[in-house]
C-alpha cells in the first residue's frame, strides 16, 4: 500500500473559494427543461409547472449558479419567442440539437425558476444567429427597471421588478466548427467587444465572460484566447473554458486521472490571458469562468439515432457509474486548487441530459452517482483554499503522462476544516496522512467516500441508491494530523473541526 503525506498551512492559502464555481447549467437540450425541471402535468409540479421534486434535489446538491439557456442551443435562439402569452409562442426547429422547440418555457419561467430554486441566474446571448442588438434587448428585457418598451414587455409579462441579471456569457463556444454561427477569433474578438459595450451601456455592473477554448484539444487553445483578449480585453470580466472526459478503450487509469488535464487547461489559459495584460501593462486579471465541465460519454452520443423532429427527445442521457463519480470529485479538487483563477464553474448539465439529477416524465426522479461529490464538496469547501504541500507515489497514465496517485485539496472556514482526496491508483488502496500542525488540533473527523467493489455500479430508477457515500470509520486523529485508508478507485472526503 502506498504512502501519501498532505502538509497544510493555515497561513499558505491558494484563494478564497467563490462559491460560483458550484454552478451548473440548463440547456434546451434534450429533456434537461421539458419533462426535466419543467412539467406542468406532473403530479409534484407547483403552479408555475416546475417539478418540485427536483427543485428539493437541486437544492440538495447545492448549486450556486446556473446557465441558460445553451450552449449550442443558444447560438440559433430568438429569445423573443419565449416571452409572453404561452399560447402565442411560436414552435421552433432547433438545429443545434435538431429538435422541437416548444417556446413554452422561456426567460420568465427559467428566472422565477432560479427565485424559487434559490440560485443565480447566468444568462447566455446568441453571438452565433445574431448580434449586438439582440443582446442589448435582453438585457433591457431583463435588468431595465421600466419605462420602456422592452422593460414594460416583462412588466406586461408579469414582472415589474427587474431581474438584475449579473452573470452573462457573450455567445457560446464560438471556436467550434459545430456551432451555429461559428466564427474566426478575430470576428469573435470584434463581436464580444462590441457587444459588452453595448451592454455595459445599459447596465454598468454586469459580468461578462467571452468565449474561450471549447477544449484543450482544439488546434486554436492559446491562440483563440489570445486573439479574443486582443480584442476584448478591457471589456469583459471572464474567458470561459469547457471541458469533458470519459472512459476511453478501458483506460480507467487515465480517466481517474482527467483533472490533470483540467490543471494544464486552467494553466493554459491563465497564461494567455496574463500574456495579453502583460502586453497592455495592465492591472486588470481576467479570471476563469469554467462555465462548462463533466463526464460525458460523447463516443456514445455520437452513435444516438433519432428519426424526425422531437420535442424533448432522450439525448445523451448518460448514466453515471462509481469511475464517472470519483471523476467528477477530482475535477471539483482540481477547481479547488485554481480558487486564485476559476470564479465561475458549470456542472453541465444540470437534469437528465449528462446531468447528477434524472426524471422519469410523470415519474420519479432520482440521484446519479455523480450528484454525491458534488453535493458534499458545495456543502463543505468553504472559506480558504489552501495550499496543501503533497509527497507520495505517482502513477504513469496513458493519457496524462506521470501524475500524483492521490489528488488532494483542502478548504478552512475558521474553525471547520474540509480535505477532499482521490486515490487514482485502480488496484490499490492509499494511506492518506494529513499534516495539520501549522493549522490546529482536529475534532471530530469524519470521513465518507464513493468507492465500490464494482467502479461501473451505477443508480437507476429501480436502485436509485444503489451508489452513495460510505462512511469511512478507520479515521486516526492524532496530535496534529489525521490519517486514514483511501480505497482503490475512490474519492473522499474529510471533514473536522479545528480547535
Ligand atoms: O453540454 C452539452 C454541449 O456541450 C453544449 O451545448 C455545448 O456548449 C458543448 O459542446
Amino acid at each position: 500500500m502506498g504512502r501519501t503525506q498532505a502538509v497544510l498551512d493555515s497561513s499558505s492559502s491558494i484563494g478564497t473559494i467563490d462559491r460560483r464555481i458550484f454552478g451548473s447549467f440548463v440547456e434546451h437540450l434534450g429533456r434537461c427543461v421539458y419533462t426535466g425541471i419543467f412539467e406542468p402535468d406532473h403530479p409534484q409540479a407547483d403552479a408555475n409547472g416546475f417539478r418540485r421534486d427536483v427543485l428539493d434535489l437541486v437544492r440538495e446538491l447545492g448549486v450556486t449558479v446556473i446557465r441558460y439557456p445553451g450552449g449550442n442551443f443558444v447560438s440559433s435562439y430568438r429569445w423573443e419567442d419565449g416571452v409572453g402569452p404561452v399560447s402565442a409562442r411560436p414552435a421552433r426547429l432547433d438545429p443545434a440539437w435538431r429538435s422541437l422547440e416548444p417556446n413554452t418555457f422561456g426567460t420568465d419561467e427559467f428566472l422565477r425558476w432560479c427565485r424559487v430554486a434559490g440560485v443565480e441566474p447566468m444568462m447566455a446571448v446568441n453571438l452565433g444567429t445574431r448580434g449586438v442588438e439582440e443582446a442589448a434587448d435582453l438585457l433591457e428585457y431583463c435588468n431595465h427597471p421600466g419605462g420602456t418598451a422592452l422593460s414594460d414587455r416583462r412588466h406586461a409579462n408579469g414582472a415589474p421588478e427587474p431581474y438584475g441579471v449579473r452573470l452573462w456569457c457573450l455567445g457560446n463556444e464560438m471556436d467550434g466548427p459545430w456551432q451555429i454561427g461559428h466564427r474566426s477569433a478575430e470576428q469573435y474578438g470584434w463581436l464580444a467587444r462590441t457587444t459588452a459595450h453595448a451592454m455595459r451601456r445599459i447596465d454598468p455592473t454586469v459580468e461578462l465572460v467571452a468565449c474561450g477554448s471549447s477544449g484543450r484539444s482544439m488546434p486554436t487553445f492559446g491562440t483563440w484566447e489570445r486573439t479574443v483578449l486582443g480584442f476584448a480585453f478591457d471589456h469583459v470580466d471572464y474567458i470561459s473554458a469547457h471541458a469533458y472526459y470519459e472512459e476511453c478503450d478501458g483506460d480507467l487509469a487515465s480517466f481517474l486521472a482527467s483533472g490533470a488535464d483540467m490543471d494544464a487547461f486552467i494553466d493554459g489559459v491563465t497564461e494567455a490571458a496574463d500574456e495579453v495584460a502583460a502586453d497592455r501593462d495592465s492591472d486588470k486579471r481576467i479570471d476563469i469562468a469554467f462555465d462548462e465541465w463533466n463526464v460525458w460519454y460523447l463516443s456514445r452520443a455520437s452513435s444516438e439515432e433519432r428519426s424526425g423532429w422531437q420535442t424533448a427527445p432522450r439525448l445523451i442521457e448518460d448514466v453515471y457509474s462509481v469511475a464517472d463519480a470519483v471523476v467528477v470529485g477530482d475535477l471539483l479538487i482540481t477547481l479547488l486548487k485554481h480558487a486564485d483563477r476559476v470564479r465561475v464553474a458549470c456542472l453541465a448539465q444540470l437534469v437528465n441530459a449528462i446531468g447528477p439529477i434524472m426524471t422519469e416524465p410523470g415519474g420519479r426522479a432520482w440521484r446519479q452517482a455523480t450528484f454525491h461529490p458534488f453535493s458534499l464538496t458545495a456543502r463543505e469547501a468553504r472559506g480558504v483554499s489552501l495550499r496543501a504541500e503533497v509527497s507520495g507515489p505517482t502513477l504513469d497514465t496513458g493519457r496524462h503522462g506521470e501524475v500524483s496517485t492521490v489528488n488532494v485539496a483542502a478548504t478552512v472556514e475558521p474553525s471547520r476544516l474540509a480535505v477532499f482526496a482521490v486515490n487514482r491508483d485502480v488496484d490499490n488502496a492509499h494511506e492518506l496522512e494529513i499534516d495539520l500542525s501549522r493549522v490546529g488540533r482536529a475534532t471530530g473527523a469524519k470521513a465518507v467516500a464513493i468507492f465500490d467493489e464494482d467502479v461501473h455500479a451505477v443508480n437507476t430508477a429501480e436502485e436509485p441508491d444503489r451508489v452513495v457515500p460510505r462512511a469511512i470509520e478507520a479515521v486516526s486523529v492524532e496530535q496534529g494530523s489525521i490519517g486514514l485508508s483511501l480505497p482503490p478507485a475512490s474519492w473522499t472526503m474529510v471533514t473536522a473541526d479545528i480547535v
